[in-house]
């Protein structure tokens, strides 16, 4: 194969993309028109106009006959003023997708692109950015002008129900994939909303449990991911959480919306409530601006109570302006309209593109023993087991849902009454039957969905390959107990397994699993919650149309002996009373309790690493059907650190690499400073430039208030995965502190 020069412009692109923006510049508030504006339109309005936009509710939880003509069944509504030209505020969770749940038994549907945890796992910006472009066009055809996306809570523990909404361990990637999507989302005079503000990274206790960390650590993990999301995506709105941080509700919590949020980020936009987040009034007084799901909430704070509260000045009008000023510049900011979006057609063809481009690049090859797969096109038959396969893929529970183009083949609702929602396991989109079909035209392929773990080995032994889809289901507002699979699909796979040794396994879960059976297995996919076109793009890799290129954004532990919490924080509390009430899925009154992370800043594999424990399967880990060489790593120090290499394709297919940098500071773990993802034609080589962001190089120092990186010799490393290095350099870092 001739070997392709380096070209200039791949090189500025890489460098361009990873330019630092991490470091904030002093907010210029002078001459802002968008200011302007907004201090021209609160001049005009009334204390009682005012108070419409701080205050919203689910439209379902409205009685009809005072239903706005304009609210649409989905999460939210906030009155506009039209007099004023200032629109209601329409709002529909989106993460991935625009969610539909609410309105199931009126057929809508939208295109359900795979989870928050399969997009981190592309490590592709481009993808999310164009996932939340597509998104929020979708979202503004529907007649939405805000939308709930942006979940970026840090995955520290694989039990966690929402983290296949989120976007993995790592800040820096977490942080980067938050701030695209919501770019996209905003690229369609929509606003966007990063969530859950913060340190609610798990379900268990999530309404009443303290998250009880130091500041350090902190600004080094959660916040850190949201500082880079915020500084790099210019969302328009902040969803405050619904745990305590250090003993007080997030949604109150004047350290996280004013100090961190405002004073040290200079963010501009405004922070709305989680449904049922809010406490009191004076929460407005702490920073938070509106109480998006009053109806759930056990007090209208923002309304009915508001006019007692200003009153007896537990509030002040300084701060009902302040809060106003923030939401109209959002709405300005984000070029909103006077009006509600007109609902227009949908191209759901085109979108369904964007859905099947991001589920292949996010299929992770895990195991692949002696080149199994691509399975041969000769392949003449194909058994195909378990996981719902000829009902679609499998999505996850909550508020996140969505009901894909074509609906659901199977609902199943875990749970009865106010928290049915949050627990509907659902099965839809394309197959994974017939992506294979399509991928094997010809072929005999078969199913059998495992319920008879005897059937399935003894027809496993008939065919030339099978194909198990393990399945595990996560939902909001409840965490798993365990990393098993559950349902007897351990015993199912070994069974296959032990009877066919062409067995390969395709995990559809949101979190990392437990596989006793993995020895037996030679072939191992991860392809996570794939959406609406996950069954075709599991077809694609397997027959190799699609080579994988995605790698793992969470580690995949051996045990929960390896966790930093064994046992899941809260998991003791006692079961639900007859007289607990039920907000959004979870027990709003199950006692308090705190929860401590012995990790600290080092989720996911930087524990790992400071413990000396092995992973079963590495953060970043994920391999090809080509091979990719790198060479000439250099690093050069000083305040920053630009790190050069090159990465080649070796082998005879195009693909895609991930080539990652994680660097390693005195006495700290392990920590990813930078990625690339070049796609590579067979003897096509591609030079990198990567520009850390300086927080990453630096650590916090709560007592000076500053970043600081601390002067010395640092190890860089090139590495296929964060355990894997395969060269590594040394340089120097000056000394450098920035702003907090
Ligand atoms: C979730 C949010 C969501 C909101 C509105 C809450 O239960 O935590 O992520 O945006 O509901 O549906």
């Amino acid at each position: 194969m001739p070997r392709r020069h380096l070209r200039v412009a791949d090189l500025l692109l890489v460098g361009l993309c990873f330019a630092p923006q991490g470091v904030l510049a002093e907010p210029d508030r002078g001459a802002d028109p968008t200011e302007q504006r907004v201090q021209a339109t609160l001049a005009q309005m009334t204390p009682d106009e005012k108070m419409l936009l701080i205050h919203g509710n689910m439209p379902i939880m409205i009685a009809r006959a005072k239903r706005p003509a304009d609210a649409i069944i989905a999460a939210g509504y906030v009155a506009g003023v039209a007099r004023l030209g200032i629109p209601p505020q329409l709002s529909s969770d989106a993460s991935l997708g625009v969610a539909n749940l609410m309105d199931m038994r009126k057929g809508d549907v939208a295109t359900a692109l795979p989870s928050g945890m399969a997009l981190a796992a592309t490590w592709n910006p481009n993808l999310a950015r164009e996932s939340g472009r597509m998104i929020g066009a979708e979202a503004r055809a529907k007649g939405f002008n805000v939308l709930l996306a942006g979940g970026v809570n840090l995955v520290r523990d694989p039990r966690g129900g929402r983290n296949f909404e989120y976007l993995g361990e790592d800040p820096l990637l977490a942080g980067r994939m938050v701030a695209a999507s919501i770019g996209g989302i905003q690229s369609n005079r929509i606003i966007a909303t990063i969530k859950h503000f913060a340190l609610n990274d798990q379900e268990t206790g999530r309404a009443t449990a303290s998250v009880d960390m130091d500041e350090a650590a902190m600004r080094e993990s959660d916040l850190l991911a949201f500082r880079i999301g915020i500084t790099e995506g210019r969302p328009g709105s902040v969803m405050c959480a619904y745990n305590k941080v250090g003993g007080t509700y997030a949604c109150e919590n004047r350290f996280l919306l004013t100090d961190v949020l405002r004073r040290d980020w200079g963010y501009r936009g405004y922070v709305m409530s989680d449904w049922g987040a809010v406490h009191s009034t004076e929460a407005l007084h702490a920073g938070l601006d509106q109480q998006s799901g009053e109806g759930i909430d056990a007090k209208r704070w923002f309304s009915t109570e508001l006019p007692a509260a200003l009153a007896e000045h537990r509030v002040t009008p300084a701060d009902l302006d302040t809060a106003v000023g923030r939401i109209l510049w959002s709405i300005e900011d984000n070029h909103l309209g006077k009006t509600a979006p007109v609902p227009t057609a949908i191209d759901y063809d085109a979108d369904a593109k964007v859905a099947l481009t991001s589920a292949r690049e996010a299929i992770v090859l895990m195991k692949n023993a002696q080149d199994l797969l691509p399975l041969k096109p000769a392949t003449r038959s194909i058994l195909v087991v378990g996981g719902h396969a000829d009902l679609g893929v499998p999505s996850g529970g909550g508020s996140s849902q969505v009901v894909p183009v074509g609906g659901f083949r199977k609902v199943e609702s875990l749970k009865q009454g106010a928290a049915a929602m949050f627990s509907r396991r659902a099965w839809g989109g394309a197959t994974p039957i017939d992506g294979l079909r399509a991928a094997f035209p010809g072929a005999d392929i078969r199913y059998l969905d495992g319920s008879d773990p005897a059937a399935a080995a003894s027809a496993a032994r008939a065919v030339d390959a099978v194909v198990v889809l393990a399945e595990k289901f996560s939902t909001e507002a409840q965490d798993n107990a365990d990393l098993g699979l559950g349902d007897g699909q351990d015993a199912l796979i070994d069974a296959v397994a032990s009877a066919n040794p062409c067995t390969i396994v395709v995990l559809e879960t949101g979190n990392a699993v437990a596989m006793p059976w993995l020895a037996k297995v030679p072939a191992l996919l991860s392809a996570w919650y794939g959406g609406q076109r996950g069954g075709t793009a599991i077809g694609e890799v397997i027959a190799g149309t699609v080579n994988p290129s995605g790698r793992l954004p969470v580690t995949f532990p051996q045990s929960l002996a390896q966790l930093p919490n064994p046992v899941l924080p809260g998991s003791d509390l006692p079961p639900l009373g007859a007289k607990d009430r039920i907000v959004y899925g979870v027990n709003a009154n199950s006692p308090p309790f705190t929860i401590t992370y012995p990790e600290g800043s080092d989720a996911g594999y930087r524990w790992f690493d400071r413990q000396r424990e092995t992973p079963a399967f590495a953060f970043g880990e994920g391999l090809s059907y080509t091979r990719f060489a790198y060479s000439g790593l250099s690093a050069r120090g000083g305040k920053s650190l630009t790190v050069r290499f090159t990465v080649t394709n070796t082998g005879s297919r195009p693909g895609a690499d991930v080539p990652q940098i994680y660097v390693t500071l005195a006495g700290k773990a392990r920590r990813l400073v930078g990625w690339a993802k070049p796609q590579l034609q067979p003897g096509e080589s591609r030079s990198i430039t990567l520009v850390a962001d300086p927080l990453v190089l630096a650590s916090f120092d709560t007592a000076r208030q500053r970043w600081i990186t601390a002067p010395g010799a640092i190890r860089v490393e090139l590495s296929r995965s964060a355990t894997d290095p395969v060269l590594t350099a040394q340089t120097s870092l000056s000394a450098a502190s920035y702003r907090p």
